[in-house]
């Protein structure tokens, strides 16, 4: 793997999941899985693929589950060792060699902006991704994360990856404005959180995948509360965009908002046609 100019991932997990419950009264939403494996896993992977070797996990209350997964099992181990069921943890050891996991928790949640900032102290003084894992993105060819380090590589500015979605939900998301500097790359002028279709600028919307540069802190601690009263990083991202340096990226591949019950559905169904193989 070609030597990445990003090296670590923030992963915001601090978030309740009440769209799950009861599920998820003892249980993170991030560890709901898609057919065999939890939806962190897929996004530690799509990372891992896009050259980063750090996982930062900002965590909450009932979160403990996620610091297991990626951690040994010491009797599970002992109990399939040289066993034809050992096959079955390839993946996870894996992901455990190679990548190193470091874990902070947010104590109250204010919003994705102070989830991120929570995240600072993993990750200094140095351009990161983050990655929302309740969005599933499928791209066997190179992944979302993978596609966008290599814009970065380039532009060297923060980086948002964006999708259209029908006008009536753009109150689900961060919605973009700009202008289209090469296809499929729009230097972002505007970006609400979640508005009105009536006063969203447009129909496209960021979903979570994000590259960020590490002033983005500094931005974070002087941006006042915003929608539902917490901070947000779109309207961080704000300040950042006035000074032209902040892309949006339509990026290829196909996206599942595991975040609702239909989206998670909808995955479930897609992973085990199309990617599930029996072992
Ligand atoms: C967050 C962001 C929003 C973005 C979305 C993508 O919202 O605040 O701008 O569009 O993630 O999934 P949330 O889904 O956490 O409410």
């Amino acid at each position: 793997m070609e030597d990445s100019p990003i090296k670590k991932c923030l992963f915001p997990a601090a978030g309740y999941g009440t769209r799950f419950l009861p599920t998820t009264k003892s249980m993170p939403k991030e560890m709901l899985p898609v057919v065999n494996k939890p939806l962190i896993q897929y996004g530690v992977e799509e990372a891992m693929d896009a050259g980063m070797s750090g996982m930062a996990i900002v965590t909450g209350r009932g979160k403990r589950a996620i610091e297991d997964h990626f951690d040994i099992n010491y009797e599970l181990e002992h109990q399939i060792a040289g066993s034809d069921k050992e096959g079955y943890l390839r993946e996870i050891r894996r992901i455990m060699n190679e990548a190193v996991f470091s874990y902070t928790r947010q104590i109250e949640m204010k919003g994705l902006g102070h989830a991120i900032l929570t995240g600072e102290t993993l990750i200094g003084d140095q351009p990161f991704a983050v990655l929302l894992a309740d969005d599933l993105c499928y791209n066997p060819e190179k992944g979302v994360l993978s596609q966008m380090v290599e814009l970065y590589k380039y532009y060297r500015c923060s980086i948002v990856a964006i999708e259209e979605v029908p006008k009536e939900e753009t109150n689900k998301y961060g919605v973009i404005d700009g202008k289209e500097i090469a296809p499929g790359l729009i230097r972002l002028s505007n970006m609400v959180e979640k508005p009105k279709p009536e006063d969203a600028p447009s129909n496209l919307a960021i979903i979570g995948r994000y590259i960020l540069t590490p002033d983005i802190f500094q931005i974070i601690r002087n941006t006042p509360p915003g929608r539902n009263g917490e901070v947000q990083i779109t309207d961080a991202l704000m300040t950042q965009a006035k000074a032209g340096r902040v892309l949006g990226y339509k990026f290829k591949g196909r996206r599942f908002d595991c975040g609702s019950v239909p989206g998670f559905m909808e995955a479930t169904r897609f992973y085990f046609e199309n990617v599930y193989k029996e072992q």
